[in-house]
């Protein structure tokens, strides 16, 4: 089977980014920047792709989404029993990145990811509606080889019975990540190629912004 789509070609041209005007904060810019793709479309600006390396050493990136940002870090929520999870605990180096299409602009972070507190986690689980929680009940091992759906709805049905007048706490195997960030890449697509790239990094608790070749 072969496609060619090499034909395929999208001119960059709605804006540019300047290094003397961006800010020194880069949550700053990141802030900036997510207001403005939050009010330019409906679609979910929050979703975000995950990398992380396996034990084997293999890079994997997945579709997570963003639930809160601050000087700390950025949070996302997951089960703690899932692939990406085994691979944050032998290896908290990770890398977050963002692509905002409507406004051709890309983000990458590296950092490092650790566990948030169980208050946050809780906090946020609770808020979920109760379809969410019930799933997070059923998905118990996220990642793992199940016979088939039904298993899954089954379980659900199960315990949607059981949970019908009890309130679902938390499984504490479930919860968040915060990825406090040690690198910041700020994409802006250009006419002809000739894109922006600025970039911070944290070096000795100051970030460092530097322009890069497209
Ligand atoms: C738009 C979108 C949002 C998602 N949000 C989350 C999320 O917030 N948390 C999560 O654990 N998985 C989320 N997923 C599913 C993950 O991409 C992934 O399939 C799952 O977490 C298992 O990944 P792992 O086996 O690499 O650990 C989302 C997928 C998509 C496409």
């Amino acid at each position: 089977m072969q496609r060619d789509i090499s034909a395929l070609r999208k001119s960059y041209s709605k804006m540019s980014l300047s290094k003397n005007e961006v800010p020194d904060e880069p949550i700053k810019l990141f802030d900036k920047w997510f207001s403005e793709i939050k009010s330019s479309t409906s679609l979910e600006v929050n979703a975000m792709t995950l990398s992380t390396i396996d034990n084997e050493g293999y890079p994997k990136g997945r579709v997570v989404l963003l639930k809160h940002y601050s000087d700390e870090g950025f949070i996302f929520f997951t089960n703690y029993n899932s692939e990406k999870s085994i691979s944050i605990k032998n290896n908290n180096k990770v890398s977050i990145s963002f692509f905002w299409e409507d406004q051709e602009r890309q983000v990458i972070i590296k950092g490092f990811a650790k566990k948030t507190s169980e208050e946050i986690s809780s906090n946020y689980f609770n808020s979920r509606p109760k379809g969410s929680k019930l799933g997070a009940l059923v998905s118990e091992n996220q990642s793992a080889v199940i016979k088939s759906k039904q298993v899954l709805i089954d379980k659900f049905n199960e315990l949607k019975d059981e949970y019908k007048n009890k309130e679902i706490s938390r499984p504490l195997n479930w919860g968040g990540y915060i990825v406090s960030p040690v690198e910041y890449e700020f994409w802006q697509g250009g006419e002809n190629r000739l894109h922006d790239r600025i970039r911070f990094k944290l070096i000795k608790n100051n970030w460092l912004k530097e322009r890069l070749s497209p």
